[in-house]
């Protein structure tokens, strides 16, 4: 087996390379759990910007933070209270900037999160609303609406929320009476902005140009599909979870409506008018074809491939997801993006370790069936060694190459996804995916903190995990990890094209460039083809292809 010791050189001038994105790696780091520098138990951003030799050694091209800006963290931060600002629990503006210069020193891009599609309750501007009269300006920047029924007791429409129960809240006004609804299509203290309002479009080209200004490599745009919303806001009697169909040609009326794509132009203006190729990366919960429409040549960069992410280990349906993404994508110039893990789903690792469907963020508690961990990690491996081979570029989840596994056995008592509290405690969530990485085999978290008490508590499991762990073990999973970004560079596979070569059933055999692909799905090994050497395989290759495996090979 091949594997990387050597840090990828940076390069020389990060503004020269103007497409870097279209094959770049992007390693996305959820600060509360990265690494924490003040023993508070709460990751924060010097402890990532003294982590970030991990990420260089790794051999990424680009970081993308989630958010950092101050909020009471009702969302894990995707309740945003100051767009323009760092929480003191991260730490401030110039943390931020020693961050990104550090990142920029060692050749690493950094994007952060942007967040249009709702703020935080405690927003200034909310705040305002619920002080003023309906009908106000200052309720104009949100959805507020009369109720139904004679009292206005209903809510406006039937929507729900993504995270259980209405999607609309009742105020209580200045005279003490149940007043106007809002709409928030995730927690209450997410009220939804009115992106009609051209106050809402020139706020946020503000905040854009904060972060630009200070250097920032572009934005992953959070539900970007959702800023429109259809004329009077219909009712909807269909779902509104998960990758989002049109129902009889109709797309439901809090998504990907045709109003999105102005605000998608004017903000690829306003990227484009600085110089270094930022970008930005949608995150809309869409099948390709209507994902491919927000990346069109004049809109967004890059749209995350949550089709992809949500295929199960099987290879009929990794085919056809695979073709289905480069078809749609190579149609409008874009590049495709491959990822597996990210903070809102089960991580890979557990995830391949049940056979058949799982819902993706719905979490696992200790009392539900457990994941095979040993062949989780072994599906995980192959499927990252598959998706590192694809053209294009990549999302890495801060954990994964340590093969971290989905933490299953959280205390109910612990977890802080609202949607636990808000479906009645039927739905775990997304804390399993979140818990503070293991940095070192011992010591209180494992090195994430000097205190043992971190904001979601560590497995006891997680020291052989650690990075400190791996460092020097070949057959690691960061070690992998490691060795496939630095052949994927070498090789060049994310301008490459992808080939399908015949195979037996079960099997996918591609070549991508002058690397050939084998990932053995069956249950038995498959023999290599003759004339060619393994370069790097996601577990131990003889003269045959063992069962969820992915090897890659060059011809001798
Ligand atoms: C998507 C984010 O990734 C998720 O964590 C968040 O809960 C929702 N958007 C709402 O902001």
């Amino acid at each position: 087996m091949t594997s990387a010791d050597t840090t990828p050189p940076a390069p020389a001038h990060l503004a020269a390379d103007d497409d870097w994105w279209r094959t770049a790696v992007i390693y996305q780091i959820y600060p509360r759990s990265f690494a924490d520098s003040d023993g508070d138990g709460t990751g924060d951003l010097p402890g990532i910007t003294a982590r970030l030799d991990h990420l260089a050694d790794l051999g990424v091209d680009a970081l993308w933070l989630s958010p950092f800006y101050p909020s009471p963290q009702r969302d894990g931060g995707y309740d945003v209270a100051d767009y323009r600002a760092v929480d003191p629990r991260y730490g401030t503006l110039a943390d931020f900037d020693a961050l990104l210069a550090r990142a920029h020193t060692l050749g690493i891009r950094v994007v952060v999160d942007l967040v249009p599609n709702h703020c935080s309750s405690e927003h200034t501007a909310f705040r305002a609303a619920l002080a003023t009269a309906p009908g106000s300006p200052e309720r104009d920047l949100f959805h507020f609406r009369d109720g139904r029924g004679p009292d206005g007791g209903l809510p406006p429409n039937d929507w729900t929320s993504m995270f259980e129960g209405p999607a609309w809240t009742r105020v209580t006004e200045a005279d003490g009476r149940p007043g106007q609804w809002y709409l928030h299509l995730f927690d209450p203290g997410q009220p939804d902005w009115n992106w009609d309002n051209p106050a809402v479009r020139a706020d946020f080209e503000t905040t854009l140009r904060f972060w630009l200004d200070r250097g920032v490599d572009g934005f992953r745009v959070d539900v970007c599909d959702a800023l429109v919303k259809a004329d009077g806001l219909p009712d909807w009697p269909h779902p509104t979870h998960g990758v989002i169909e049109p129902v009889d040609g109709v797309m439901p009326p809090m998504w990907d409506q045709e109003g999105i794509h102005d605000i998608f132009r004017a903000w690829r203006k306003l990227l484009d008018s600085y110089d270094g190729h930022r970008i930005l990366c949608a995150e809309a919960w869409l099948p390709p074809e209507r994902a491919a429409r927000i990346i069109r040549p004049d809109e967004m960069h890059q749209a995350f491939n949550f089709r992809f992410l949500e295929t199960p280990w099987e290879p009929d349906a990794l085919r056809a997801v695979i073709d289905e993404s480069l078809t749609a994508n190579d149609e409008v110039g874009a590049p495709t993006t491959w990822v597996l893990s990210n903070h809102d789903v089960m991580r890979h690792a557990s995830r391949f370790g049940y056979d058949g469907p799982v819902a993706l963020e719905h979490g696992v508690g200790a009392d539900d069936p457990q994941p095979d961990r040993a062949a989780g990690l072994r599906r995980a491996r192959a499927a990252t060694a598959l998706m590192l081979a694809l053209p294009g570029s990549a999302y890495l989840y801060q954990g994964e190459e340590l093969g971290l596994p989905e933490v299953t056995d959280l205390p109910d008592a612990a977890r802080q996804d609202p949607v636990w509290e808000r479906s009645g405690h039927r739905i775990r969530g997304r804390d399993g995916c979140r818990v503070p990485l293991p940095w070192t085999s011992q010591g209180p978290s494992f090195g994430f903190s000097d205190t043992p008490d971190t904001w979601l508590p560590q497995p006891s499991y997680y020291g052989p995990y650690a990075a400190e762990s791996q460092r020097d073990d070949p057959d690691s999973t960061l070690h992998l990890y490691r060795g496939l970004l630095r052949l994927r560079r070498h090789h060049r596979l994310g301008t490459g094209e992808l080939r399908w070569l015949s195979s037996p059933d079960g099997v996918l055999h591609f070549t991508n460039g002058a690397i050939e692909v084998m990932t053995n799905l069956t249950s038995q090994p498959v023999p290599l083809p003759p004339s060619r050497h393994v370069v790097i395989a996601s577990a131990a290759v003889t003269d045959h292809v063992a069962p969820d495996t992915t090897v890659w090979l060059v011809r001798d």
